[in-house]
Formats: C-alpha cells, structure tokens, sequence
C-alpha cells in the first residue's frame, strides 16, 4: 500500500519579504522551509500516519533508541527549477535505492521508491514558494530525507518504532567562496570505515567518525580530509561528504573503485555515465595515495575534484600530509575538465541542457 502525505497547513509560514532574503543568499544547510514530512513505522504494522506538517521540533523520548545507538540513515538530493517555472529532481530514484541498501545495514525498515519520491513531491509542492528562482546562479532546494530508531528502548536491537521525515533547505554553494578550490589534508591517524562496517551506507555514524580526521585537516589549514582504507592507509577512499576523480594528462579520470567502504555517490556515478560524451576515458580501480603525490608533482595528473550533490563538482587545489604537500594547480583557470564536467552536469539539473539519460523527474 501507497503512503499518503496529507498538508496540515504551517499557521506561520515565513513572510515573503522574510523567504526572499533567505532565498537572495541561502549559503548551506542554515534555513528551513515551511513545512516537513513526517511517517512513522511500528513492527507488524508497517509504514503509517504520513503527513506533511509545519516544521518544527520533533517530539523524542530521552531514551530514543538512535541518541543512544545511532540507528538512522539519511539521503540528500537537490530540486531544480527550470526556465518554465517546473521543479525537478535529479535520480531521486536512485537516492530511493540507496536509501534501501543502507536500511538494510542499519536494520531499519525499508521505505518504497514509490513513497519516497511520492515524500519529496508533497513536501515540495507544500514548499514550492521555497524553490528559487530558474537563472539564480546555483542554488536549489536542498531536501534531505531521514530515517531514525524513535522507540524508547535502551536494549541494543533494531527499533520497533522508526520515524521517517523530510525537511528541505535552500541551497547556494557548500563550500563559501563559491568555485574556489579546497584543500584537503590526509588523514592517517584515522579512518572513516572499515571492512564490514558501514561505510557503504549513508549513515550518521559515518560522518560523526569523518569529523576527527576534518578538524585535524582544519588544524593544517584544508577544508576536508580525504580518507584511506583502513587496513593499509594505502588506497585512496573518499573525503567526509564528497567522492573523488583523478584526471590524469592523457584523458583518463579515474575514481577510487567501490569496495564497501566509500559511499556509491549518484554524482560520482552519474560523472561515469557522461565522461566518454566528453571526451573522457573513466577509470574505477584502487589507487594508491602515493600515485597522487607522484602524480600531481610529475604533472602527469592535472586536476583533481571532489563530486556530491551539495559540492557538485568542487576542484582541489593543495593535498597536504604530515610533512609535504603538493599542488597540481597553477592558475585559476585551471580545471578544465572539473568545470566541463560541472557545467554539463549543472545543464542537465537545471534543464538547459538534454536529458540524455533520463535523470529527470518532475516533483
Ligand atoms: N561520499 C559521502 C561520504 C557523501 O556524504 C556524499 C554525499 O552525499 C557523497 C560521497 C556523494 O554522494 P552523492 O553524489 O550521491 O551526493
Ligand atoms: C550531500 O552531498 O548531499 C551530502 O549529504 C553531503 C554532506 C552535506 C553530508
């Protein structure tokens, strides 16, 4: 069975004069829309009680099951508006199935595409107001749907209360100063998962672990750590919140394989699928962190980018680790393959270029 997401109506939604400030520099992840979706799930039950509904505080017992064990997964997509006024999201289907996969790890229920998607659409057109407007730079509605252990249950089992809701966020660009390129710091001291755990899934955990490793990459002056398996601190992961491609003189872009350890970005994928359409030759296959010290100071890599749906496509400029650091940029103008490869995704989302692939669905 279908779930419904019904409107209860916010009594208090911002004023338009309030929205369009908020809509004029929205930054990432800062402000709020009007209204959420909540479901919720009961063992033997199933999904039941969506609805859409101001946005507020959630009502949580202290003894939640997710504040004491964590059990919760989340997803993050963008909606677009295009020239006509229209409002669509890229792959949501594929967030539906990733979501699915990570339920599965955590133990959580399983939310249906069809819902899903079905969540995004209620949300979004309760919100629409909140979707700024086509040819304003970069930004979108950030929506980020989650799934969390709400029963009040201090045993370590998987819940029999789950709470699932969407809350939406207008977005300009995740990393302030817009295409500037970011730093990033090695980090060996920690890693953000390991064989067998969680790293596949887009789970909480996973990011509270990310965040040693990024303050440590703070404290040497980078923006994020890029993450290395955990066995060998030999092979190259991911960063915190982002995948990342190597491009290399010869045309080849070449992406740490998916081993169960990084997360499977729809981004990263999505930069697979067009990469020959530009001339690109792509690579998935472990590589090793020492290929990209030697890499970047023989000039045999050119660029290097970080991919996600908050980042997009952001280059980077200097990898730095204890005790050296190298920089593959020498101008501003560099990046021509991560801008290429940016533009051509950016077309598509914002529908001024074809949708080949049929990544598009109308919210
Ligand atoms: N890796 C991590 C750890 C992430 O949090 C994200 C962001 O969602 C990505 C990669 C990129 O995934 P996607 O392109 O699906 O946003
Ligand atoms: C995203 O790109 O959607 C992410 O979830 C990354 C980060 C904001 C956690």
């Amino acid at each position: 069975m279908t779930l419904s997401f019904p409107l209860t109506q916010n009594p208090a939604p911002a004023t338009d004069e309030a929205r369009e400030a908020i809509l004029a520099n929205p930054g990432f992840g800062k402000t709020f829309t009007d209204h959420m979706v909540t479901a919720t799930w009961t063992a033997g039950e199933g999904w039941h009680d969506g609805g859409v509904v101001p946005f507020g505080p959630l009502q949580l017992s202290p003894a939640a099951a997710v504040l004491h064990y964590a059990q919760e997964v989340f997803e993050g997509l963008k909606a677009y508006r295009h020239a006509d006024g229209s409002v669509w999201c890229f792959r949501p289907e594929a967030n539906a199935a990733r979501m699915q996969r990570s339920c599965r790890r955590l133990a959580l229920p399983e939310l249906s595409t069809e819902d899903f998607i079905g969540s995004l659409k209620a949300l979004v057109s309760a919100d629409e107001a909140w979707v700024p407007a086509a040819g304003t730079g970069e930004t979108s509605l950030y929506l980020r749907p989650f799934m969390f252990a709400s029963e009040a249950f201090l045993g370590v089992r998987p819940a029999n209360e789950v709470t699932y809701s969407v809350i939406a966020s207008p977005a300009g660009a995740y990393f302030s100063g817009g295409l500037k390129p970011v730093n990033l710091w090695i980090s060996t001291d920690y890693a953000r998962a390991g064989d067998g755990g969680t790293g596949a899934a887009k789970c909480g955990g996973n990011y509270a672990s990310s965040l040693a490793g990024q303050l440590e990459g703070n404290e040497h002056g980078c923006d994020q750590a890029v993450f290395l398996d955990s066995s060998t601190h030999t092979y190259i992961e991911e960063l915190g919140g982002m995948n990342l491609f190597l491009v290399y003189q010869d045309g080849r872009i070449v992406t740490p394989e998916i081993t169960g350890t990084i997360l499977e970005g729809i981004t990263r994928d999505s930069i697979l699928g067009i990469a020959t359409e530009l001339g690109l030759t792509p690579e998935e296959r472990r590589i090793p962190i020492q290929e990209w010290k030697d890499g970047a100071a023989s000039g045999d890599i050119v660029e290097v980018f970080a991919c996600g749906t908050a980042a997009v496509v952001t280059p980077v400029g200097e990898l730095r680790w204890d005790g050296g650091s190298v920089n593959h940029r020498t101008s501003a103008t560099d990046d021509k393959v991560a801008v290429a490869i940016r533009n051509q995704l950016l077309d598509v989302q914002y529908g001024r270029g074809e949708d080949k692939h049929g990544w598009m669905t109308r919210l």
